[in-house]
């Protein structure tokens, strides 16, 4: 019925869920994987299994290999020179906090948040604010979505660092990240971007966005689960110390003590996550065979249209669907109750979101407490759309 090449690519969008074509729009949450991705992983399980970097045998040396190439294709995608592999982008931000936050952060100084974070970019902080007596700076979130760059320039005084979310997960607004850096580091403030919902749809130069760290996970760009990175700019890579301890990251132990591996390695302590570094890999080639600029346009376009239609038939819409924000649209029903309209249109085989989308503090600068939520990726198409809109008509049709 729907006609877009690479959708043949994913095995799971030819399911059906309850008598209907799957219409997956839950990609904000986690997108889909390409058949690429479940193969090689497969064949690393299948014929390369081992564990990376201590044996000089054939199949260590593949694992290292493939677990390696992870990290050669993150530095090229990205432009980095330093880029941790990490659990996503909850980790990385943690390994921020400790690796970073504890040897340069104490009383008296402020870190500058924003109100539309995640709560990984959010709870990370207050524990260590809370151990270290420092001062957490919140920018508001404004009646447009869009984040108060006046009360913004005006929280930098004694600020050490800048955390700010790339693109929001629920409004799908993308920050003006190039003012945020230029004024932090104005400001002598490091800064910090949570790209976990930005590098799915804009190829980012990390070296010419001149932030000082970002992270983000595989998982929402059509790579596997349990695997994310945290790239650092080198100067500041070289200031921070390992704050997990265990294997692979040491040079020497002995009983008096240790010294650490001076590269990557020394945040990445224990067997790390081989076969997704294999899957990763493979996703960022399936991908490279996309113009993931074009693409964003199209999804924007999809998402611009839904959001359109939904506040026509009276459904509140929050977010802001412009060129270089997401495809993701964030609404509330007048009258159906956001999980009963999230499982009559799963009975109608579309998956949504509903809920807090782990962000709290948002919701509540919005006055609500949950939205449903459809996000749009590469695989979805216009059709897709029009079907979820009739959908929406006939339930609220029927039930509002
Ligand atoms: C904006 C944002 N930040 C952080 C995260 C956390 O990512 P993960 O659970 O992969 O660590 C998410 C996941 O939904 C997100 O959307």
């Amino acid at each position: 019925m729907i006609l877009l090449a690479l959708r043949d690519d994913f095995p799971i969008l030819k399911r059906e869920v309850n008598g209907y074509p799957l219409i997956y729009l839950d990609n904000a949450a986690t997108t889909q994987k390409p058949q690429v991705v479940l193969d090689a992983m497969n064949e690393y399980y299948t014929s390369s299994n081992s564990n990376v970097h201590r044996a000089v045998h054939t199949l260590a040396g593949e694992a290292t290999e493939g677990y390696e190439a992870c990290r050669t294709q993150l530095k090229e995608w990205f432009n980095a020179e330093r880029a941790v592999i990490t659990s996503g982008t909850t980790e990385a931000i943690n390994l921020v906090a400790h690796a970073w936050g504890r040897a340069n952060l104490s009383e008296g100084d402020a870190i500058v948040l924003t109100e539309m974070e995640h709560h990984s970019d959010i709870v990370p902080w207050q524990m260590l604010a809370e151990e270290r007596g420092i001062e957490l700076r919140y920018v508001p979130v404004m009646e447009d979505f869009t984040l108060d760059m006046e009360v913004y320039a005006a929280s930098l005084t004694n600020a050490k660092l800048v955390c700010v979310v790339h693109t929001s997960n629920v409004l799908g607004v993308r920050n003006p990240l190039e003012e945020i850096t230029k004024l932090a580091h104005e400001h002598g403030a490091l800064v910090l971007i949570d790209a976990a919902q930005g590098v799915p749809h804009e190829r980012i130069d990390f070296k010419d966005s001149k932030a000082d760290f970002m992270a983000f996970s595989a998982h929402k760009m059509c790579g596997p689960t349990g695997i994310g990175a945290l790239l650092i700019q080198p100067e500041v890579f070289q200031t921070m110390q390992p704050f997990m301890g265990g294997g692979d990251m040491i040079e020497t132990v002995t009983v008096n003590g240790s010294t650490f591996q001076t590269n990557e390695h020394k945040f990445e302590a224990g067997t790390p996550r081989i076969a997704e570094a294999v899957g990763w890999c493979a996703a960022f080639d399936w991908m490279s065979s996309l113009d993931l600029r074009e693409e964003h346009q199209r999804l924007v376009g999809i998402a611009r249209w839904v959001a359109e239609q939904l506040r026509a038939m009276d459904i509140s819409v929050y977010g802001r669907h412009e060129a270089g924000d997401s495809a993701v649209v964030s609404f509330l029903h007048p009258t159906i109750q956001s999980e009963d309209l999230a499982h009559l249109l799963d009975a109608r085989g579309i998956a949504v979101r509903t809920g807090h989308h782990c962000a709290q503090p948002l919701l509540h600068r919005l006055g609500i407490s949950g939205t449903v939520r459809a996000s749009f990726y590469l695989y979805n198409t216009m059709e897709e759309a029009e079907l979820f809109i009739e959908q929406m008509k006939y339930i609220s049709g029927r039930f509002g």
